[in-house]
């Protein structure tokens, strides 16, 4: 019995009565039908709950690895795209501020309306059939509607502002892949071929026996009018349907190329398939030598569509200031400053910023946050003129010194006889509560970080109302395991706190806070099972809390865990395997060296593990033993993962430690001097390579301990 997902448009209970009514041959095969409204399909899909599902083509590009697209029973055509509608008048200047409800996250409307209008950030998601009533209630100021209400909308007096189907096919010419039916893989070779067969059948029959089809249609289509329903069925189920063919393919293409260049097909976590490729790759064209005993790989084309994923998330206006104490590597944050305009640094000591400027980011594009910082490091920053947050109040003070022995001298500390350039902002500990992770959460009652918002209330308002060069506000709530509304709860009592201090200064005459750093934190999956959240999620959650944050400041952000970890992940040669009773033991190239977190508190770390054969092929199975992952450091603790079930290991195989890109090389330990690894990058699976980073010296290391 084979699982069937449809929704109950008319356009789906068309083409699925004859095999709901088995009046077609069905080769054999029996099916259970569900009846759910299209997101809801999308998001089975994505937990390949059922066997065959009616998916969103956006859907179906993130899914491409887990279900093949059957040949017939799309939906897709010219002139049936969504309409963005609203009850009053707009134009595409009122876009970015409105707020927009939208059929569900992964439909393809969602996808032509971020193609349209990729500035609007403020969404509703909610089902279909409610985005009309929740224009006209004015819940929402817009909304992009779906199937067959492009023919009720303006009865109800809702105008079009756009046909988002007609934006699709004057950009690419192709019709407008809305939605097809997809098979699991896992079902094999034949089972989908006889369902493409037998889906072919059923939308043949349909459409040689329309009226057949109808007492089906109507029982699921509840209200809808009689002439609605063949309205809907006549738009939706086309030639297209009866068989996808080259211009279907083409369109669907044409989507998954428009969808990968704004970084919406960005996976949380890099596929297997794709690190087996570029092993294969780097071990065939000799990159790993003999004496790279271990190597660190960075997918760059990864990476670059997930920080043009996230620039599309925020507006136009936002820094991104990568965190580099996630990454400092020099070749990849020169690389990473070349994919926008909008990304930035965030340096957490001096040695960061001469890094950040090294690597070609101007001033204005730094963000320089540490918690201690000396007098003299105060007057580098300002005269270099970035962006600086102060950790506490004493180091205000020290800035205000600074400020006035210049201006006053005009040749003062900041030298030449310019005034410092540099914005200040200050570090503020909302008090929120602590993630999962004890050591990467700081936002509790107590942290060394910044001023704590409850506790010196009126030391933070005092402040505020004495410098008025003090026209920033920053937080950072932790690094991994803090939930999304303890995020954005920490941004939100930021903005009420800056707000109110708005209207204060307002009264002195002093310049509005008009910068806003939200921090980093925005957790990422170490397992590929695991669903971290979305960005654009993230974004949504702090609208909700903080609806003007955009409009009234200048956002910085600063990703370092988010931006990396996902794009690395790191090789070692399994030198030994031993054997103890009941448990095996990996003998590795990197442990505590390069993954100090993981070794000191693997449970809060996991990362999965693949091993694969001298060639580069992944082993397969599990051995009846599982294994301690051990490193080459002179203490019991260096141990990367204990009683890790995995296929046999031999020596001389290599074992991968995924999404090891962010806080790994940047905490190398230097105890038991090893040398530092090769470091590559990599674009398109292996295609080609770049040496980011040679493996250390012993010249070079030697240097380190002179
Ligand atoms: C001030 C500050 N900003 C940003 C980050 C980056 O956090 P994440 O890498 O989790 O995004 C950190 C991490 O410790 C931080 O302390």
């Amino acid at each position: 019995m084979l699982t069937i997902g449809i929704s109950p448009c008319p356009n789906d209970t068309f083409i699925f009565d004859a095999i709901f009514h088995q009046r077609i041959d069905l080769e054999g095969l029996q099916f259970e039908f569900r009846f759910h409204d299209v997101e809801t399909l999308n998001h089975k899909a994505m937990s390949v709950d059922l066997d065959v599902i009616k998916v969103s083509f956006f859907t179906y590009l993130l899914l491409r690895q887990k279900f093949e697209l059957l040949e017939s029973g799309s939906a897709m055509g010219f002139g049936t795209g969504p309409l963005l509608i609203s009850k009053n008048e707009y134009t595409h200047e009122d876009l970015p501020h409105l707020t927009v409800a939208i059929p569900g996250h992964f439909t393809t409307a969602h996808m032509l309306f971020r193609m349209f209008a990729p500035s609007v950030k403020k969404k509703e998601f909610m089902l279909f059939s409610e985005i009309e009533d929740a224009i006209l209630r004015g819940e929402v100021d817009a909304g992009v509607i779906i199937h067959e209400n492009r023919f009720t909308y303006e009865k109800r007096g809702l105008k079009k502002i756009v046909d988002l189907g007609s934006h699709w096919e004057k950009l690419t010419g192709a019709p407008i892949p809305l939605g097809g039916i997809v098979a699991r893989k896992g079902l094999g070779a034949d089972t989908i071929e006889k369902l493409n067969r037998i889906m072919h059948r059923s939308v043949k029959f349909a459409l040689e026996h329309p009226e057949v089809a109808m007492p089906f249609v109507k029982q699921h289509a509840q209200e809808m009018a009689e002439d609605v329903m063949k309205k809907h069925i006549q738009l939706y189920v086309n030639e297209n349907t009866l068989k996808i063919g080259t211009e279907g393919k083409a369109a669907i293409k044409k989507l998954q190329e428009i969808a990968s260049e704004m970084g919406l097909l960005r996976q949380s976590n890099l596929k297997s398939e794709s690190i087996e490729q570029a092993l294969r790759s780097a071990i065939l064209q000799g990159r790993i030598r003999k004496e790279d005993t271990a190597t660190i790989f960075y997918d760059l084309t990864f990476l670059e569509e997930r920080i043009r994923y996230l620039t599309s998330c925020f507006p136009p206006a936002t820094l991104h200031g990568l965190a580099i104490k996630a990454n400092p590597l020099l070749r990849i944050m020169e690389h990473v400053r070349g994919v926008s305009p909008n990304i930035g640094v965030e340096a957490a000591s001096i040695g960061e910023v001469s890094l950040a400027l090294q690597a070609g980011y101007r001033p204005d594009q730094i963000v320089y946050d540490s918690p201690v910082k000396t007098l003299a490091d105060l007057e580098f920053a300002l005269k270099t003129g970035i962006h600086i947050n102060m950790d506490n109040l004493s180091e205000l003070e020290r800035v205000d010194k600074i400020r006035n022995e210049t201006s006053t001298t005009g040749a003062g500390k900041l030298g030449a006889s310019q005034e410092s350039t540099s914005t200040i902002g200050l570090r503020i500990n909302p008090q929120v509560g602590l993630g999962t992770i004890q050591e990467s959460s700081v936002a509790g009652e107590y942290s060394k970080f910044g001023v704590a918002i409850k506790n010196n209330r009126k030391e933070l308002e005092h402040v505020f109302l004495t410098y008025p060069w003090l026209t920033g506000v920053h937080l950072h709530v932790g690094s991994q395991g803090c939930p999304l509304g303890m995020l954005a709860e920490g941004i939100g009592l930021l903005y009420d706190f800056a707000q109110e201090m708005n209207e204060r200064r307002s009264e002195k005459g002093f310049p509005h806070i008009s910068i806003f750093d939200i921090g980093g934190g925005l957790p990422v999956s170490y397992h590929s099972d695991t669903t971290p959240p979305l960005m654009e999620d993230y974004v949504t959650e702090i609208l909700k809390r903080a609806p003007k944050l955009f409009d009234s400041f200048r956002v910085i952000t600063e990703f370092g865990r988010w931006s990396y970890t996902n794009a690395g992940w790191t090789v070692s040669r399994v030198e030994y395997v031993k054997h103890d009773p009941g448990i095996n033991t990996a003998m590795l190239h990197v442990g505590a060296d390069l993954f100090v977190r993981e070794c000191l508190n693997p449970r809060d770390w996991p990362h999965e593990y693949s091993v694969f054969d001298q060639a580069g092929n992944l082993r397969q199975g599990c051995d009846e033993h599982p294994y301690n992952l051990a490193g080459p450091l002179c203490f019991s603790g260096d141990i990367l993962a204990k009683g890790v079930i995995l296929p046999e290991i031999k020596e001389g195989d290599y074992l991968v430690i995924r999404d090891s890109g962010g806080y790994t090389f940047s905490m190398w330990s230097r105890y038991n001097s090893r040398q530092t690894p090769r470091i590559l990058g990599y674009y398109n699976d292996g295609e080609r390579f770049d040496l980011l980073k040679e493996r250390e010296s012993l010249e070079e290391l030697h240097r380190f301990w002179k």
